[in-house]
């Protein structure tokens, strides 16, 4: 499996040094791409940290935010906080590979010190910055309590055995990050037809689904339709 699928997990506690002007020039030219391709707006901000400032609304869960990405696109985008998902975790795992921390954040911070164009609106933030590696005691702590990982049968309904191509871009979706960790995304195997859908009673469920497709098609190929219950194709 590709290491910053498994590498990655969200990390809250930053250094107190800035991201480098390498590491900076490097996230800024993947945005830049990602922009490119799926025609959001998604915007580094070197030091964002006036909307992690407030403990009212950040509840102290972060500390030392500085840079952070703005997921953003346009407002008349029907399919803005899938695409959001799925192009925000590909940037997600490449600045994993750099070496750098990440979170979603969709709730906890103070959107009004993010101030951004009116035709367009904000989804959520990536904060992103330097961390020490965990160590070994705290990934096994995190593996043991925190992170409670669905089995891949709760993830999946079918009608048949699950291929091997299936079974493999499943194990990359449990390991995506998931809004409150809900893992809520469901994928239906039937008449050989794969498909991925979400209950969408929650802001961040759209969101969710982007980023599980983006695990799957990682490790198996092929590409979803948009949308709620889009289908794989090769
Ligand atoms: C769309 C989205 C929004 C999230 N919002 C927050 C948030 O507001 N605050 C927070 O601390 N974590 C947030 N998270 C991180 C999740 O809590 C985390 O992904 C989940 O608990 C799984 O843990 P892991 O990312 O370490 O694998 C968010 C994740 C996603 C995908």
């Amino acid at each position: 499996m590709r290491s910053a699928i498994e590498n990655r997990v969200s990390r809250r506690k930053f250094e107190k040094k800035p991201v480098t002007a390498l590491e900076k020039e490097n996230i800024v030219s993947l945005i830049y791409q990602l922009n490119e391709v799926s025609g959001l707006t998604m915007e580094f901000k070197e030091d964002g940290s006036g909307a992690f400032g407030k403990l009212r609304k950040s509840y102290g869960l972060f500390t030392n935010v500085r840079s952070l990405i703005l997921m953003k696109g346009k407002k008349d985008d029907k399919d803005l906080k899938e695409k959001i998902g799925y192009y925000g975790e590909d940037l997600v795992l490449a600045i994993t590979d750099l070496g750098l921390g990440t979170c979603w954040v969709g709730g906890t911070f103070d959107k009004n010190e993010l101030p951004i164009d009116s035709g367009e609106e904000l989804i959520c933030v990536v904060v992103v910055g330097k961390v020490e590696a965990p160590s070994l005691t705290e990934k096994m702590v995190r593996s043991v309590i925190h992170r409670k990982v669905k089995a891949m049968e709760e993830r999946i309904i079918s009608d048949r055995p699950l291929p091997q191509w299936v079974q493999n871009g499943m194990k990359a979706v449990l390991f995506a990050p998931s809004a409150m960790n809900t893992q809520k995304v469901m994928f239906k195997y039937e008449n050989n037809i794969l498909s991925a859908q979400i209950a969408d009673d929650y802001s961040m469920d759209l969101i969710d689904l982007g980023i599980a497709k983006k695990h799957f098609e990682i490790e198996a190929g092929g590409k979803f339709e948009l949308g709620n219950g889009g289908r794989r194709y090769l």
